[in-house]
């Protein structure tokens, strides 16, 4: 059964408000139920098979995007609900209104979609799931949905059978499937290579938990041979874990496989209950991709009253120094220690520990002196010594300074120069432990003027057997967040589970990593498209912290051990700031570096880190992205672009600038002999004088880009 679009369309309310609409007759109809987005180009259809086995499909302007593909769940000790179901009920809606984020990448956010949620029981067993499917312009978004019910109350999730079947053979950018890292290289290659890529992709990593040859992890960017761009992930990931990707890659078909707690089961719920959404964005143009707000769309408005203690930051620290092995988290040298018990004043320091109140203070002067809101101090706690080691259960308890980090004095000097601390909450893996004393950590941290915490969860997890990215831990992640929010702390969590939009409802996690940041540039190098791709896959679920801005591109300049490179050109560095859109943003390297760049350094004192505007000017995942900004309350705009190791001259118009203004536009570039191993120092930045009317043809070099600032000309409106 098909809703006309003229009929659908007659239940927009253009002033912005709910309407359901549950069509009589309809509702009780078995068999096909068919919605499409708000300008008609997607459509889903819902068909319940003749054995009771519930499958929807999804096109893009008549083109398939996902053949008709199964759902449902298996169950532990239970039947399975993937089958002998009956269509009970049928409800559609249409939805528009828009809102405006804490921070982010547009000042306001359309959300516009029309809704069909289909009731299905199963007669055998008078149980009763809900499908509830939403689609926009950009993409579907659905979720499986248990009402509160006699015969369905606790139960415990054996795996989620949820199909994506694929049109074909359609290019991938994937990571192997993990249950404990997103840290990989991304490969790029068909589906039917995923198979024999495999061993090769986890390899390099010493993978802990691949689970198949054939799983990958999600957010997947794939492109069809006919030119369909097409993102697969999830939105909202809330008490629930993680969902994966098996491929079948015969038939190209994806299934759902969620992350196993340390007994293998997949999850343990209550009715009423709801699953994450799962996502499908779609477009014949990459940059549509890019723009897309249907994970942030999926999730439920922001639960805190009061946001305003809740700011982006652009921030320097004491980090690649002890990333590049030219210092050291650790106060001593001594290992297989016992360290609840060993006493630091007594012990001999190292002589390379970083975290010392005077280095801080060097940190801190050049922060207030180039406009930075924070530095972030790593390695200030006692329990680096056995970090990775067998004590961790008890390693650190985020409240004791080392002997040389006087907490008081470097919170009186840099509140005096109007600057932040950033403080870090490395768990090593031990979450049990961190849990026992986050109360009392973030305390600490309100009595000594931090309002943002790096945390961390490098190693396995404490409980044993429990993985980064289970129910359990994914729980975690989210107390951490609201318990921070009690005490008005922003955070940005490493190593935690990759975001599916949160942010939107907890705008206090303000950076995650959950995928290689630039901290592989000293562990061996990533590959030169990578920036390229992370917009289109990790990005996809919200901002990461991936530390842009490293000058200094060899590490050897640091550490004469560490033989890694930077695989960019120092002006793509630049460019990273507006393309990896972060509301946190770091300058990465050592202030002695930027000292000596300070023309160029002058790129990442400007960039703003919140946003009015967004445009995609150019993008193909893989090759090359383009991307304006404006900034959040100003006229001025900048530019990145970012391309991968072969170079190409990027073509842009400046369409986007106010009609009538005039502006000068400051452009850090790579010059001609650039080359992100051979020469990535060599840049140049020019002026011009731009309107609207005006076009750019900037070479790229292999592995480099562009930055560009453009402000309004002074006087000359
Ligand atoms: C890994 C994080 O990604 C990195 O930024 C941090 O410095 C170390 N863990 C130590 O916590
Ligand atoms: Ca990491």
């Amino acid at each position: 059964m098909k809703y006309p679009p003229s009929l659908l369309s007659s239940f927009f309310l253009t002033a912005r408000s709910f309407l359901i609409v549950c069509l009589g007759l309809l509702c009780q109809t078995a068999g096909a139920q068919t919605i499409k987005s708000p300008n008609s180009k997607l459509t889903l259809t819902f068909t319940l098979q003749a054995d009771g086995v519930p499958t929807y499909q999804l096109t893009y302007k008549g083109r398939p995007v996902i053949k008709p593909s199964k759902l449902g769940l298996e169950l532990k000790n239970a039947p399975a609900l993937t089958s002998g179901f009956a269509v009970t009920d049928t409800k559609q809606a249409a939805f528009d209104a828009s809102w405006q984020p804490v921070w982010g990448e547009v000042k306001t956010i359309r959300n516009h979609y029309n809704e069909l949620a289909v009731t299905l029981t199963q007669a055998a067993t008078q149980r009763t799931v809900r499908v509830r499917f939403r689609v926009f312009d950009d993409g579907l978004g659905f979720r499986y949905e248990f009402p509160r019910q006699p015969k369905l109350d606790y139960f415990v999730i054996k795996e989620e059978r949820t199909q994506f079947a694929l049109a074909g053979d359609h290019k991938a950018f994937w990571l192997p499937g993990d249950y404990d890292t997103q840290e990989y290289s991304t490969v790029t290659s068909n589906l039917s290579e995923v198979r024999g890529r495999m061993k090769a992709a986890v390899t390099p990593n010493a993978s802990q938990t691949t689970f198949s040859a054939t799983g990958v992890q999600t957010p997947l960017m794939l492109k069809s041979q006919d030119g369909l761009y097409i993102n697969i992930h999830e939105a909202a990931l809330v008490d629930y874990s993680c969902m994966s990707l098996e491929l079948d890659d015969k038939n190209f078909v994806l299934e759902s496989h969620l992350t196993p707690d340390a007994r293998g089961d997949k999850g343990h719920l209550q009715t009423p209950v709801h699953s994450p959404w799962r996502t499908v964005i779609v477009s014949d143009r990459a940059g549509d991709i890019l723009e897309s707000k249907l994970v942030l769309n999926l999730n439920e408005p922001t639960k805190y009253k009061d946001t305003s203690w809740i700011k982006p930051v652009k921030y320097v620290g004491v980090w690649w120094e002890m990333i590049t092995g030219k210092s050291t988290w650790s106060y001593t040298n001594q290992e297989n220690i016992k360290l609840d018990s060993l006493d630091y004043s007594k012990v001999k320091p190292n002589g390379t520990h970083a975290a010392n109140t005077a280095h801080v203070k060097e940190y801190i002067d050049f922060a207030a002196q180039h406009g930075f809101d924070a530095v972030l101090v790593e390695g200030w706690n006692t329990g680096w010594e056995d970090w990775f080691g067998k004590s961790k259960d008890y390693v650190f308890d985020f409240v004791t300074p080392y002997p040389d980090f006087d907490v008081q004095e470097l919170h009186r000097y840099a509140a005096g120069k109007n600057v932040k601390l950033i403080m870090h909450h490395e768990t090593s893996g031990s979450v049990r432990n961190y849990e026992r004393h986050l109360d009392r950590a973030y305390k600490f941290m309100a009595d000594n003027g931090y309002n943002a915490v790096k945390s961390g969860y490098v190693g396995d997890i404490i409980p044993r057997g429990e993985h980064h990215y289970g129910q359990w831990l994914n729980n975690h992640y989210l107390y951490a967040i609201t318990k921070a929010a009690d005490y008005k702390i922003m955070v940005n969590a490493h190593e935690a589970v990759r975001p599916t939009g949160l942010a939107r409802t907890y705008p206090n996690l303000i950076g995650n990593e959950a995928a290689r940041g630039t901290e592989y540039e000293a562990f061996g190098g990533s590959n030169a498209d990578h920036t390229t791709i992370l917009p289109f896959t990790r990005l996809i679920g919200g901002p990461m912290d991936y530390t842009p801005g490293i000058f200094q591109t060899k590490v050897s300049a640091y550490n004469p051990d560490n033989h890694s490179f930077v695989h960019s050109t120092l002006a793509r560095q630049l460019a990273l700031y507006v393309t990896m859109y972060s509301p946190l943003q770091m300058a990465a390297d050592l202030p002695e570096t930027y000292n000596k760049f300070l023309d160029a350094f002058q790129f990442i004192k400007d960039v703003a880190v919140d946003w009015d505007d967004t445009k995609v000017l150019e993008a193909e995942p893989g090759d090359y992205i383009t991307i304006a900004r404006k900034a959040k309350g100003k006229s001025s705009w900048f530019i990145g672009s970012t391309c991968d190791e072969n170079g190409r001259t990027s073509t842009i118009k400046l369409d986007f600038l106010d009609p009538g203004k005039k502006y000068v536009a400051t452009i850090y570039a790579d010059t001609k002999d650039a080359h992100y191993e051979k020469n990535p120092q060599a840049y140049a930045i020019r002026k011009v004088n731009v309107t609207r009317k005006s076009k750019l043809a900037q070479l790229c070099a292999p592995g480099g880009g562009y930055a560009i600032s453009v402000v309004e000309a002074a006087g000359r409106r």
